[in-house]
């Protein structure tokens, strides 16, 4: 069975990264939630993509140099203009206050690739046990150290590899990291890359998946779960495969 996770939440419809985007995901049926995650300037965890606000708060400068005071006074909304009213950045903290005690996964993919952020790995963790959610979270990065960071802080916590470079041998690489998952970019799944992924004990979360075909496609070949931006239209392509 192949899992439907939202992409910043149900971002194809909402803006991205908010509370009203991974509400409506859970509404359309995903089974995951993915959101990115970053430190603000006084050290809490906030839920934004890019490293800069200007895409979608519109403000110049980094979210690092930003208090969290401040990030919760801009409006995120982007691209949705005031379709849905001003939207605040969430906290983690937020996030899971919220959802805790809902049926999904949430994949907290570590911003950490421009910014090391460091601590962010112990941080997420205290967070994640806290709201004892050890057993509904997938960890992914784009940088392998986070993930062999988080790995060091508890080999139990699932963690993917996100990778996007066509790594040669990626399930092996990801084996000998001690990983349970590997999170490529979608145009780099066929057939045989999920089953060298397999072959050494990984399953393969993919993104972004948004069309019809390539979800019945990764369906079929064993794919673990697609990270897309319409949760909505995954339900209606994998559910004859359910
Ligand atoms: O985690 C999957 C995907 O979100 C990775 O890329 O840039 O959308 O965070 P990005
Ligand atoms: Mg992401």
């Amino acid at each position: 069975m192949t899992l439907n996770f939202a992409h910043r939440g149900f971002s194809g419809q909402f803006p991205e990264n908010t509370m009203l985007a991974f509400e409506k995901a859970v509404e359309a049926g995903a089974d995951g939630i993915e959101l990115d995650v970053q430190f603000s300037k006084d050290g809490e965890l906030v839920i934004m993509h890019d490293e800069t606000l200007n895409r979608t708060a519109g403000v110049d400068g980094f979210v690092k140099d930003y208090t969290l005071e401040q990030l919760k006074a801009m409006d995120v909304s982007g691209k949705w203009g005031d379709r849905y009213g001003s939207m605040e950045i969430p906290t983690l903290r937020e996030y899971f206050e919220h959802f805790k005690d809902l049926p999904v996964i949430t994949n907290i993919e570590l911003k950490t690739g421009i910014f090391p952020y460091p601590g962010i790995e112990e941080r997420t963790l205290e967070m994640i046990r806290e709201y004892e959610l050890e057993n509904k979270i997938i960890i992914s990065s784009f940088n392998h150290y986070s993930c062999l960071k988080m790995k060091e802080l508890d080999e139990k916590m699932p963690c993917g590899l996100l990778e996007e470079s066509w790594i040669v041998g990626a399930g092996k690489y990801g084996r000998k990291l001690g990983m349970d998952f590997l999170h490529p970019a979608y145009p780099m799944v066929t057939e045989s890359y999920v089953q060298d992924a397999a072959d050494h004990g990984l399953k393969v979360n993919t993104w972004t998946v948004n069309d019809w075909d390539s979800m019945e496609y990764f369906t079929k070949i064993g794919v673990n779960a697609i990270i897309g931006n319409f949760p909505d239209l995954a339900e209606k392509a994998l559910n004859p495969y359910r």
